[in-house]
Formats: structure tokens, sequence, C-alpha cells
């Protein structure tokens, strides 16, 4: 799905060779300031590297029209930005924004409640908690059915068993659609316990591949 090489981005992050595969799970973990965020943003094209080809489906990243990668590959960032109002606005906005047809306040209840919230739809969001902010805008990504999704630190302000609970819930959901996940961690447990491919990043270069079946 993405390959890398011979990537450099200033001299925040180097990447010789990496491939990841669609229809995986892979966590990418390691120290705060490692270049996690940055690995994410560009797979998603909104940094470009300074050297270096990133390819998507076989074609170099940036030929893409952004509007139709970013379709594709979505990005949740590591401190989503609610738009103001009502969740429900939340959710009618992403789709306004991104060309959707509208959909039913049915179809956004069931989205709150697999994200665990349970919450009015006529709740405001500058009400909501950090963890239930994060919450809503994994829900809003969701409403949007990518085909690769990229998670910044999903959980980071979650307690352990909401984390449990929806990092389960995105893998399962990205298992059944046979689509890709690519998701920064802070817990190795979630690596470990979830992914197939785990990278770990330090400093700016990658320490380690591992995979299920040992390590790269
Ligand atoms: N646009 C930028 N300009 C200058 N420095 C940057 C820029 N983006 C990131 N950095 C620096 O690059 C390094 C890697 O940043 P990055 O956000 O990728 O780390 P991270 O692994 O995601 O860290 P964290 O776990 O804290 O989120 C950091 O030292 C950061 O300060
Ligand atoms: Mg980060």
């Amino acid at each position: 799905m993405f390959k890398l090489k011979n990537i450099k981005f200033r001299d925040i992050l180097t990447v010789d060779e990496l491939e990841l595969k669609a229809q995986q799970v892979t966590c990418i973990v390691g120290k705060s300031g490692g270049g996690k965020t940055t690995l994410l943003k560009l797979l998603n094209n909104l940094i470009s590297a300074d050297s270096g080809t990133i390819l998507y489906k076989d074609r170099e990243i940036d030929t893409y029209n952004p509007t139709t990668l970013r379709r594709e590959v979505m990005m949740l960032p590591q401190q989503p930005v609610m738009f103001s109002g009502t969740i429900r606005e939340n959710f009618n906005k992403t789709l306004r924004f991104t060309e959707r047809e509208p959909a039913s306040d049915e179809v956004f209840k069931d989205l709150l409640q697999q994200v665990g919230l349970n919450l009015p739809l006529e709740a405001d969001t500058k009400d909501l908690s950090g963890g239930e902010k994060q919450r809503v805008a994994l829900a809003r990504v969701l409403l949007l059915h990518p085909e690769t999704l990229l998670l910044d630190e999903p959980s980071s302000a979650l307690d352990d068993e909401t984390e449990d609970f929806i990092i389960s819930m995105v893998v399962d959901y990205t298992r059944k659609r046979k689509g890709t996940l690519i998701m920064v961690t802070h817990a190795m447990s979630v690596a470990e316990r979830f992914a197939d491919v785990t990278i770990t990043l330090f400093d700016g270069k990658i320490q380690r591949v591992d995979t299920l079946n040992g390590t790269l």
C-alpha cells in the first residue's frame, strides 16, 4: 500500500526503506519526539519529504489529488479539533466538508455507541472531556469509511479499560472491512495485542520492525 524509499524530512525523519502492507494493522511506537507523527503526516501527504519517494498503491503520493487521496487515507490527528456546536453539528459538518451525502440521526447514534459514548447528539462539544472529544473525533473519521485509517494516539486521553474497548473496536472494524490501520500508540500492550507489524522509531530512525513471525 505504502512504499517508502530513501525518505528524508529535515533532520527529523530518515527512512531508507519501509513497506506498509494493505489489510494489516501496523502500530508505530517509540519515544516522544521520535518522529511518529511526522511519519503519519508523510503518509497522508500533509507534509512532503525533502528527498526520496513514497509510493501509495504503486504511484507517487504527491501525484494524487489531495482530496482524492484523503478520501481513501484519513488521518485522525493527535490533538483533534472539534467544530463548534453540538455532536450532531460535528457529524453534519464533517459530511458537508467532505462532500458526502447527509446521514440520519440513527447513523450518528450508532457511531456514538460504537465509540462507547452515551451522550445525546445535542451535547455541545465544548463541554466534553478530553477523552470524549477524542472519541467524537474518531467517530467523525469512521463516519467517512476511509479505506486506510491513520490514527495518532487515538487513546491517549482514555483510561485503560476504555482504551481497550476503543482499540478493539477499531481493529475489528478494520479487519471486517478488509481495511488498513496504521496507528501510533504509546501503549506497548496495544501493539503486542493487536499489531501485525510494529515499527519502533527512535530519534527519527526506524529502530526495529517486528512482525507476528519475528523481527525483520
Ligand atoms: N514542522 C516542524 N518543524 C520543526 N520541527 C518539527 C516539526 N515537526 C516536528 N518537529 C520536531 O520533530 C521531532 C519529531 O516530531 P514528531 O511530532 O514526529 O514526534 P512524535 O514521535 O510524534 O512525538 P510524540 O510522541 O511526542 O507525539 C520533534 O523533535 C519535533 O519537535
Ligand atoms: Mg506525535
